[in-house]
């Protein structure tokens, strides 16, 4: 026992021997366990306010809120420098980043060698999915970044609860973070401390449950409850053990007559996941109740049904473009307990970003401290600046989102955005066909992750960066779920609300809008003729999408539901070359779906 565990809060031996050894290697000055109180929260807010990388905002507009400005070179995921550490390359698969485990354990051990050094280690014990429900997954971080402790506390359940539940014999999945910037005696300290990009290593350990996350303070790369564990490492959990764990939103829709149906959507970072997840609906009489917003974890339940949990417990969402036109729920929940990062500091102390829908403040600091005014010509927020806010917030917050059951799924969306060629809404055939609409997911790029912007990648179940695995195994993984599932199965849909005309303008207004499109996904599942089945899928029969009031001419509701046969072939010549990187790895099932996809084109 070291001065690290002298005082600990618990007789965990393993977690003991764990912090022991990690402050042997990175010598912080001191450690911390963390208790997750309030009061501890407000400590290290007061602390990051008062070393200036933190600043607290208006109390009366936005009570007990923060904002912080990170580093310019450290504002998202770093897909790059994300390593899956499996056994082998082909474990790994052809779309993960992969090195050997031992050799670069060795490589990551040298770096957090004093890593710490003049600097706190924080101790996080934290929960992933309800505290001491069967499905939860208790991870301890270690970190040295008090701006990972408050945000952790936000999107985990965390703290003392998590280390009494371990109690004396508990494993948990062993998460280390540091920032990567240690403090020398009389150094003046950075407002966000990092590493540079060439020594940034977002590690995973997939046969041994562990994650070791090295020079970045932000997001995915940092907040190692989320990415990293809830849908690398639970992946791979989830493939051993039979469950998913997916990039998937989850809502409750409700209709005019009171029936509930319960619905899981992946798309890609920065697709509007969080403005689905709590939308407001323009149907009148429909409604939305939010369970998640970017994590779903499914199991087939006892009755055959597949059912959904949040594993996390609040939001990490996109700021610029958040509004009260676009998400006005999103815009409730953060009036308060909210923590911003990178986002424009007003003259009175609050906050702002592009696309708010509330007129630009005369002057401000942007998100990089620089004076700002509306005409500078750079932006007030970064495209990838986020708020940090709990889920109880949430004003549409469904009573089941915290239920250790989950909810019972009745239909998966899949989409990403897509200019052309993919049609408004596209049913699968059979699972088989959703398994194979799913893998041959593609989305333009978005800020979410450091690299090019707007170029269409393939990003099968917008799992791409965070599938912990072999792609081609995750699909085959996919097909037995569905075999399992048998007739249980949800139905399967595959969306697009990014359809640009010929002048560049998108042609569905989206938002609230896309209420019209759930409602005929709720028609398809009750059963009702609404839709014809196509060469490329089910496509919405004329008239099937309520227009009522809607300002989309019939000319661009043909367009959004027609067949583009020419773009579909080479959709499918872009699936093929893709399935090509996996080898004869792909399951013989969706090699099938693949040719019976292009005959059915007479490609
Ligand atoms: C996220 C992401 O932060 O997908 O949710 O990048
Ligand atoms: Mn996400």
């Amino acid at each position: 026992m070291t001065a690290a565990t002298a005082n600990a809060p618990t007789k965990n031996a393993k977690l003991l021997a764990w912090v022991d050894e990690i402050a042997e290697l990175t010598t912080p000055k001191d450690v911390c366990w963390c208790d997750g109180s309030q009061e501890e929260y407000d400590r290290l807010c007061q602390q990051m306010v008062a070393s200036g990388m933190a600043t607290k905002l208006d109390e009366k507009t936005r009570p007990n809120s923060f904002l912080f400005r990170s580093d310019p070179s450290d504002v998202a995921r770093v897909e790059d420098r994300t390593f899956i550490c499996a056994k082998t390359k082909e474990e790994a698969g052809p779309t993960n980043n992969w090195t050997d485990p031992t050799a670069i354990k060795a490589t990551l051990r040298s770096l957090y060698a004093g890593c710490m050094k003049g600097r706190t280690m924080y101790v996080i014990p934290f929960s992933m999915g309800p505290l001491g429900s069967p499905v939860a997954k208790v991870g301890v971080q270690i970190t040295d970044s008090a701006y990972v402790v408050v945000n952790m506390r936000i999107m985990t359940r965390m703290g003392k609860k998590v280390l009494d539940y371990l109690g004396d014999q508990g494993t948990y999945i062993p998460c280390l973070h540091s920032n990567g910037a240690p403090l020398e005696p009389g150094q003046k300290d950075s407002t966000w401390p990092c590493a540079p990009i060439e020594k940034k290593y977002i590690a995973h350990f997939p046969a041994e449950r562990e994650i070791w996350s090295y020079g970045s303070g932000y997001g995915g790369n940092a907040l190692l409850g989320k990415k990293c564990l809830a849908l690398r490492i639970a992946s791979t959990m989830a493939r051993d053990e039979g469950w998913m764990a997916e990039h998937m939103l989850i809502l409750a829709l409700t209709s005019p007559q009171g029936k509930t149906h319960y619905v899981a959507a992946a798309f890609p970072s920065a697709c509007g996941k969080t403005n689905l997840a709590m939308m407001q609906p323009t149907l009148p009489g429909w409604s939305v109740r939010c369970i998640g917003d970017d994590i779903a974890w499914m199991r087939i339940g006892k009755d055959g049904r597949l059912f959904a949990v949040n594993p996390e417990a609040g939001f990490f969402g996109v700021a610029p473009g958040t509004s009260y036109k676009s998400n006005p729920n999103a815009m409730k929940s953060i009036t308060r307990n909210t923590l911003f990062t990178n986002c424009l500091l007003t003259p009175e102390n609050d906050i702002w970003w592009e696309d708010m829908d509330v007129p630009a403040p005369a002057k401000g600091l942007d998100w990089e401290g620089k004076e700002w005014t509306p005409d500078c010509g750079r932006k007030g927020a970064h495209a990838n600046a986020r708020f940090t806010a709990p889920a109880t917030q949430c004003p549409v917050i469904d009573p089941k989102w915290e239920d250790p059951e989950g909810v019972p799924i009745s239909a998966i969306l899949f989409g990403g955005r897509r200019p052309n060629t993919i049609p408004l809404v596209n049913e699968a055939l059979s699972w088989e066909h959703a398994v194979f609409m799913g893998s041959s997911t593609g989305s333009e790029t978005t800020a979410a992750n450091i690299g090019a912007v707007g170029v269409v990648r393939r990003d099968p179940f917008a799992m791409l960066p965070f599938c912990g695995y072999n792609m081609a195994d995750y699909f085959a993984h996919w097909l037995d779920i569905g075999n399992k599932l048998g007739s249980n199965a949800p139905k399967v849909f595959f969306v697009n609300w990014f359809r640009k005309n010929s002048a560049g303008k998108f042609m569905w207004p989206g938002y609230g809008e896309n209420s019209r499109v759930l409602k005929y996904v709720v028609e398809r599942i009750e059963g009702k003729d609404v839709g014809q089945t196509t060469s490329i899928g089910i496509l919405p029969k004329a008239g099937a999408i309520d227009t009522a009031g809607l300002n989309v001419s019939a000319a661009d509701m043909a367009e959004l539901t027609k067949i583009d046969v020419d773009g579909w072939k080479k959709e499918i010549d872009g699936v093929a070359e893709f399935y090509a990187k996996f080898g004869n790895r792909i399951p013989p099932a969706l090699m099938a779906e693949l040719a019976k996809a292009k005959a059915r084109l007479g490609a």
